[in-house]
């Protein structure tokens, strides 16, 4: 059984983070799918996973005040926080994994890209509902970027879940209603295509 904590710092130790297959330039789908849930600068964000990824620094940029990035890797957030710079310590940086976060407040918009679907067994994707729903405030927006079905069957050389509306809906429950979802074709630093899934829901009190 590979130990996922392992696995990551290892890739994130190996490998230039511009090329790994889910580096983006610029993430603009959930930008915009952030902006279109209305919150305003100073609600809670955590990109869960968020790896190296350049969302925080785009979201700094906008004006968001509270950010955080949750990532298994401390090598991942090393990378983000070096980056970064002096806004750095305005963002909570957690290194843990989200099928066992415990935290310590609650989030407005809890955002996933290319994580959710590396949980595999029924009972990851249980906890990390589970970790969901505790994390979220009562109305809290929900926005998961997962590889749609039909597109890649694996990511790092792991198996992944192929997601679409409904199996996420099946996964999320009826306390979250489904307010967007959309079609990314990812183009990887080697040219390849991955058809992404992108999803945002909002809990409903
Ligand atoms: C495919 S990468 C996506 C990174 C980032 N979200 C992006 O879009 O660039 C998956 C990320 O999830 C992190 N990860 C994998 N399993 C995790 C877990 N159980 N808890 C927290 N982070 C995890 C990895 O370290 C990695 O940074």
């Amino acid at each position: 059984m590979i130990d996922m904590k392992t696995h990551w710092d290892s890739v994130y130790g190996t490998k230039d983070p511009l090329k790994v297959s889910w580096y983006q330039e610029e993430p603009d789908s959930s930008l915009e799918l952030i902006a279109n849930t209305g919150a305003s600068k100073d609600a809670r964000i955590i990109d869960v996973g968020g790896g190296a990824s350049v969302l925080v620094d785009r979201l700094l940029q906008q004006g968001h005040t509270r950010v955080a990035v949750l990532d298994i890797a401390d090598k991942a957030l090393d990378c983000a926080r070096a980056r970064v710079g002096d806004d750095a310590e305005k963002v909570e940086w957690i290194t843990a994994d989200i099928t066992r976060f415990e935290p310590l407040h609650s989030y407005d918009i809890w955002h996933d890209r290319a994580v959710l679907h590396f949980l595999t067994s029924y009972r990851d994707r249980m906890s990390y509902v589970d970790v969901l729903n505790r994390s979220l405030s009562p109305e809290g927006h929900v926005i998961i970027g997962a590889f749609a079905v039909g597109g890649p069957e694996r990511c790092s050389d792991l198996p992944i879940v192929q997601y679409d509306a409904d199996k996420m809906q099946r996964l999320l429950g009826e306390a979250f209603r489904l307010e967007e979802q959309r079609q990314e074709m990812h183009i990887t630093p080697s040219g390849n295509e991955q058809q992404f899934a992108f999803f945002r829901f909002q809990r409903q009190s």
